[in-house]
């Protein structure tokens, strides 16, 4: 017997994140099955935390009704759908979600027992914002909290767990997730930097690499722009990159002369202070010249304070402000391995209460190809991201030019993040599409053992994602990565849901079913090398085919075919 119990106490313990295994007290439950405690990614602990620091603990109430939230998304993002286009105010969305006040009330209780009264629920009072001290959040979920400094960025320091949390089990089944306690925010930008150099008098002459005019002749949006006063873009922010307007009003000075433009954002959320950031200045430099004319909103949730996960505070932000823009480009992610499903499930319903209001959400699919992860036995696998691997968003892969000189014909990138996701199954909206390029006769297909053909396939679409010139610290930088072509995608979307404003329809919304169904306003890109993966063990990752491949998806758009098919309902 006392064997028995010893062996259950056992802590399991796995490298490269500490995964914890272990029983709970009686009466006490975990919320998230899989807890994957800090200690990873380039943060180390330093330190315990003073019983008397402050920190943000988010809770996320469980939803009441979340079958009708989904079934509305489907049916007002699909063009064959009555309610297309019929979205939803965010007081209906509230209508729908809002769990019930005695769930609410139950945890306030709870809370109100240890003295906690500084929380706010947002608008859909689905989530809670509390600050407490560390010694409370310790007794709330019966853990110990510790400093975790970046490895790189010495600056960023956090306040998260350092075991594993339970709350009392009626609370548990009341909650999907605590944020704030294990998750680390990912700091560091993917964006690869090719060159740096002082910027020239005269760019007239300028031919090398990417530039919005570029963009706009490979698209074939040549001077077209935005007209209509209604229409929004947004890119959202995260950990201090903010955005100079200096560098905005430059670059367009000397990349928007082939079209009319803004030379500033329209709207600031959240702080916008300190040191430019390459990430910010990328997609206010590049939606803002693709989606021109488009009143634009940095939405930043800004500084790391102690404690705080931005990725959450931006989705809280979404369902507590009434009028956001129609199109975020988001470049942000994390392995799917590291997140719990509880976690991933409830941001993927967050997902679907912004695309029932009309929301176009477009992800950057990542730049580590089909990724690789290697387990302690040394065997590997791929390595699908969040959300990229997202059913509920779109995703944006990337591509390059065959040469250097050339302004036309694109290759994939083989660091184009793709593939499939290892927990969400497949949407019916790519069903067909994807079963087409795994039964084709496509050579070179990796070994199925690598990943999950059963489930959620990414990207959807792609754009230019290499040698893109960005102007930052009034220097001109050349830069790559899918975060590049994300707010190329997200301009030109805002261009079509121009054309539908001006015709008085709604805007476009959740993109996928679209897509799927209009495969054609893409330039299909099919040569190039197959996306990267373990290059360690020569595994290679996806072979690019005709149509629809998990490193272009469907390939880029054409200016004149996606407008003229979103005039289509
Ligand atoms: C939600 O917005 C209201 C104001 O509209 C604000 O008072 C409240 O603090 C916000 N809640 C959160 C959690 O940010
Ligand atoms: C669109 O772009 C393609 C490739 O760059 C080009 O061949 C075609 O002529 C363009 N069409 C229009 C209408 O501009
Ligand atoms: C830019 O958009 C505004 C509406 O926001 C419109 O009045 C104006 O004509 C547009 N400019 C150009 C050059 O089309
Ligand atoms: C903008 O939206 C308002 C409110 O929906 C509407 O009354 C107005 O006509 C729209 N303006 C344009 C230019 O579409
Ligand atoms: C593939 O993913 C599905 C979930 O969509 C899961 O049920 C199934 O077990 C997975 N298959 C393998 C071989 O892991
Ligand atoms: C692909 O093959 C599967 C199984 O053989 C079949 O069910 C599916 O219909 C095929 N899809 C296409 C698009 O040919």
């Amino acid at each position: 017997m006392k064997q028995y119990v010893l062996a259950v106490l056992t802590l399991a313990l796995c490298v490269g994140g500490v995964e914890m295994v272990s029983t709970v007290n009686r009466g006490r439950a975990r919320v998230e099955g899989k807890q994957l405690l800090p200690g990873r990614d380039n943060w180390d602990f330093v330190g315990h935390a003073l019983k008397s620091d402050l920190t943000t603990l988010v809770l996320a109430l469980k939803q009441r009704n979340t079958d009708d939230l989904t079934q509305l998304f489907w049916s007002v993002s699909d063009p064959l759908s009555a309610r297309y286009g019929k979205f939803l105010s965010l007081e209906e969305v509230k209508e729908i979600v809002q769990p019930h006040p005695q769930d609410i009330k139950d945890i306030m209780v709870w809370l109100h027992h240890y003295n906690v009264d500084s929380c706010s629920l947002i608008e859909t009072r689905d989530f809670l914002k509390c600050r407490v001290t560390v010694g409370v959040a310790e007794q709330l979920l019966e853990t110990n909290f510790g400093y975790f400094q970046h490895s790189v960025q010495k600056d960023n320091v956090i306040i998260r767990a350092t075991q594993e949390y339970t709350v009392p089990k009626r609370i548990a089944s009341k909650l999907d997730f605590i944020g704030g306690v294990h998750r680390l925010p990912n700091v560091e930008s993917k964006l690869k930097i090719k060159q740096t150099m002082p910027l020239p008098d005269d760019l007239s002459a300028f031919r090398y690499g990417v530039h919005p005019d570029t963009l706009r002749k490979r698209y074939n949006v040549s001077d077209n722009v935005a007209t209509n006063a209604n229409n929004s873009q947004a890119t959202a922010q995260f950990l201090k990159q903010f955005y100079s307007a200096g560098d905005l009003t430059k670059f367009m000075s000397h990349f928007g002369k082939g079209f009319p433009h803004l030379n500033k954002i329209s709207h600031e959320v959240g702080p916008n202070s300190g040191k430019a950031g390459l990430e910010a200045n990328l997609d206010v430099q590049y939606i803002m010249s693709l989606g021109a004319n488009v009143s634009t909103t940095f939405w930043s949730t800004g500084g790391l304070n102690k404690g705080q996960e931005p990725f959450l505070e931006w989705l809280l932000d979404l369902s507590n402000t009434s009028q956001i823009p129609h199109i975020f480009s988001v470049s942000y992610g994390d392995h799917e391995r590291t997140l719990s499903a509880e976690f991933m499930n409830r941001i993927n319903l967050e997902f679907q209460k912004i695309g029932v209001r009309g929301v176009s959400v477009l992800f950057a699919s990542g730049d580590d190809g089909a990724g690789c992860h290697r387990f302690e036995d040394e065997s590997y696998t791929f390595e699908p991201d969040f959300p990229s691997s997202s059913p509920f968003v779109t995703t944006v892969g990337g591509t390059m030019f065959t040469a250097v000189f050339s302004d036309v014909n694109e290759k994939g990138n083989d660091i184009s993040g793709g593939g499939f996701s290892n927990i969400f199954s497949m949407p019916k909206y790519q069903m067909e599409t994807v079963s087409g390029y795994l039964n084709s006769s496509v050579k070179g297909l990796p070994d199925s053992k690598y990943y999950n053909s059963s489930n959620r396939a990414y990207p959807d679409v792609s754009a230019m994602s290499d040698d893109f010139w960005i102007i930052i610290d009034r220097l001109l930088m050349n830069v790559a990565g899918t975060s590049a072509a994300t707010p190329t995608v997200a301009g030109l979307i805002a261009l079509a849901n121009d054309a539908r404003l001006n015709a008085g329809k709604p805007v476009l919304g959740f993109l996928n079913p679209f897509i799927y169904q209009n495969p054609d306003i893409f330039f299909d890109v099919t040569l190039g090398p197959p996306s990267s993966a373990c290059w360690l063990d020569d595994l290679e990752g996806y072979p690019l085919s005709e149509g629809w491949d998990p490193v272009t998806g469907f390939g880029t758009p054409d200016y004149h075919r996606l407008v003229a098919a979103a005039m289509k309902y």
